[in-house]
Parts: structure tokens; sequence; C-alpha cells
């Protein structure tokens, strides 16, 4: 299925519901759990009931919904702690304050507040209040303990609330909540405990104010690899140029303009770094000096005079050579003609641990689209063709070669 997600595929995951406006979203979340391939239970509190029927649930998940403690068939087909216990991740989505009061007092008077009590996997709290219940000194101190008792939180957000008014209280949209869980789920991962840099998108060059010299990347690849590492547990740091996409949850992002901007912030980001995944297609040459105003129209033909920009994968292999700095180097090749010779030259030139060739002739791969076609060459010579695959499942393969570099005695 399209919308399968690796790191959610076949995990039991808890969904539960509190009585809250939110509810209604928390229909979409699981909705999204399921169709990335998720084992969903949905279990409600009688108040979440009021605003969600649980069929809804019950249809999405295709299982029953877990509602009543007292109910002798609920009691035979769920168990009243057995959810908890196989749960690999519980998600209490929306979470009212007054859930989050009982459970900071490791209370156990519904369904969903045992579920969280016998639960062994990892709970992601999902606040969503009216402002002045969120900013009350109670709810606080509550979400304080929760949290120093490991329970992960998300949210809440700022604006519109049911209320009309305007303030801190909203429920975290399902793709952020999504999102979060991939994160939690990460955590003790093949890349736990090491920091991955990845760079995305292209660079561009300043002619004047309003133009640049410029490429057609769209940091979908970039994206991709950061969301795998990060799904693997790494702490990420994704450094890309002009693009449109949202960073994992969890990543540390930092935009960027120029090449020149793209390797003070790599460099910035380095020192201790595990792995550095360079997709971006950052600019060779730069114009020579950009223009303080709008260049006017004169002459027919105009030259522009431009100048090498900073290597960035080089400088970093290069110091790594000098420093014994242990950070595994990978980078792109994007090439339209002689593919494998070009990435083969450019590995031994870089000094890199593994180069990915990436064909950007074809319509379905390289710039822009959501799929690639791409041959990863290690050190020595080594390659390994990949079929069309969506960048997603591109940037998985490419994040495990580097956990399986990092292995290495
Ligand atoms: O962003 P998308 O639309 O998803 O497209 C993805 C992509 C085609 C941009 C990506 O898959 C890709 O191939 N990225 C590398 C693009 C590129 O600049 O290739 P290159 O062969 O010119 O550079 C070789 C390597 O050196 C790259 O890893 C590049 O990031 C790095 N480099 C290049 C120039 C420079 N001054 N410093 C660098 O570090």
């Amino acid at each position: 299925m399209d919308n399968e997600i690796p790191i959610l595929q076949g995990r039991h995951i808890v969904v539960g519901v509190t009585g809250g406006i939110a509810a209604y979203k928390a229909a979409d979340l699981t909705s999204q759990l399921v169709k990335a391939g998720a084992n969903v239970d949905v279990v409600m509190t009688p108040a979440a009931a009021e605003f969600v029927r649980p069929l809804t649930f019950q249809a999405l998940t295709h299982r029953p919904v877990a509602l009543d403690m007292f109910s002798l068939l609920q009691e035979t087909e769920i168990g009243h702690v057995s959810l908890g216990k196989r749960a690999e991740l519980m998600i209490i989505a929306p979470a009212t304050a007054n859930t989050l009061a009982k459970l900071a007092h490791g209370m156990a008077d519904n369904m969903l507040t045992t579920t969280a009590l016998a639960c062994r996997g990892p709970i992601l709290l999902v606040p969503a209040m009216e402002s002045g219940m969120w900013d009350n000194p109670a709810t606080l101190a509550n979400m304080d303990v929760l949290q120093q008792r490991g329970y992960h939180a998300v949210g809440p957000e700022s604006g519109r609330l049911a209320s009309g008014a305007t303030g801190t209280g909203r429920m975290a949209e399902p793709e952020t909540i999504l999102d979060a869980a991939r994160w939690v789920l990460g955590r003790g991962g093949p890349l736990s405990g090491m920091a991955v840099v990845v760079t995305a998108g292209g660079t561009r060059e300043a002619i004047d104010p309003v133009r640049f010299v410029g490429n057609h990347s769209s940091g979908k690849m970039g994206f991709a690899l950061a969301f795998a590492a990060r799904d693997r547990g790494a702490d990420v740091t994704l450094i890309h140029g002009t693009t449109s996409l949202s960073g994992p949850y969890g990543a540390k992002i930092v935009a960027v303009e120029s090449a020149e901007q793209m390797q003070a912030a790599v460099l910035d980001s380095i020192p201790g770094a595990a792995g550095l995944v360079m997709a971006a297609a950052v600019a060779d040459y730069r114009p020579t000096s950009a223009a303080e105003h709008k260049i006017k129209k004169q002459a027919e033909d105009m030259c522009l005079e431009l100048t090498r920009t900073p290597d960035i994968l080089a400088t970093v292999a290069g110091q790594r050579a000098r420093s014994g700095h242990p950070t595994v180097a990978i980078g792109f090749a994007a090439e339209t003609q002689d593919v494998l010779e070009n990435a083969r030259a450019k590995i031994a030139r870089k000094g890199l641990d593994l180069i990915v060739a990436n064909d950007v002739s074809a319509a379905d791969s390289g710039f822009g689209v959501d799929t690639n076609r791409v041959t990863i060459i290690d050190a020595a010579g080594r390659a390994e063709s990949l079929p069309l695959m969506s960048k997603a499942a591109v940037a998985e393969t490419i994040i495990d070669r580097l956990a399986e570099i990092l292995r290495r005695p």
C-alpha cells in the first residue's frame, strides 16, 4: 500500500480518546495510523463517546472499541489491562485536563486510564482544552509530573479554540501526532544516540536582490532521508535550501539560501556527528558579486562572472582525514550521462564512504518527482542498483546502509 510507513507497519498502537471537541480529529489520526500499516485499538472514555460514536472508530480499525470496564462481553474480548500490556505505543488524543489530572495521580477509574496505567510501552499525550484550563497551575503541574515520569507530549498549539477565543490549547493536527508517534517509536532504533546531518534542496546564489542562480531540487529526497534517519532514532539536523516541505518532528531544522550558508551550517553541526548525508543540490558556482540593487536592462547581451563555491562534502571529508573525526560521509551524484563512471570519480575525488549515483535524465527519477532510481556505490567500488522506488523507500535503504557502516567494528 502507498501510505505504509515502515516504522508503523505491524506495530500495536492504542489510541485513547477522551471527551473533548477535538475527539473528531482522533478519527482522522486513527485512519492515518491504520493506512500506515499499524494495528490500532481504540479505547474511549464515556465522555468521548458523547462527542464521537464508538462505531466510527470500530469501522476505521475493524476492531471492537474498548469503552466499558464492566461489560462482560468486552472483558472477554479485550480484557481491561491486556490492551495496555500489548501496546507498543499509546497515544492519548485528545487528552483533556481531567484525564491528565487522573493520570498524574495514577487513577484507573475508566477503561482509558486503566489501559494507560497498565501500559508498558511509551505514552504520547496530545493535550487539547481551553487556554484557561491549559494555563492553570494544576494542569501545568500535572504535565510536569507526567513528563518527569517519561510520558511524551505533542502540543497543544495556539490558534482558534472551540469557544471561538484564540489561545493555546488546540490539539496538534493528526499529521503532526502521527509524526511524533514515529519519533517516539524510533527511540531505541539502530541510530539511537547518534547525530546525523542531512542536507536537502537547492541553493540559491544571488545575482541581485530579485534574481538568483538556482536549480530544480525540491528537497523531497533529502527530507525523505531526514525522516528515515529520525525513524531509526538519530538526532537529526536537517539543513535545507528553499522548499515548502515540513521536516520531521524532533529534528533540528536549519533553513539556508546559498552554498556558503549551507557550508557554515554543515560545519557548525558536524562536530560529533556520526553521519553526513548530502542530497542537496549545491551550486558549484555563484555570481562573483551580487548587485546591491536590481540590475536594469541595458545591452542585448550580458555576462555574469561566476566564482566556484566551496565543496562542502570534500571539506568535511578532508577535515575528517586530518582530525580522525569518524563522521561517515555520503554524497549524491546527480548525472545525466555516464552516471556510474562520473559517480565513481566523485566518491574518489571527495573521499566519501558512499555515493548515490542518481540518473536525473529520466522523467520519473531525480529532481522534483516522488520516485527515484539510484545506484549506491561504496568506497571499494561495489555497486548496488535499486529499481525505481519512492524517494521514501530509497531513503530507507540509504539510511540502512549508513547504519550498517556505523555498526562495523
Ligand atoms: O530535491 P529533489 O527534487 O528530491 O531532487 C533530488 C536530487 C536530484 C537533488 C538528489 O537526489 C541529488 O542527486 N542530489 C545531489 C545533487 C548534486 O548537487 O549533485 P553533484 O553531483 O553536483 O554533487 C555531488 C555531491 O557533492 C552532492 O552530494 C552535493 O550535495 C555535494 N556538493 C556539491 C557541490 C558543492 N559545492 N558542495 C557539495 O558538497
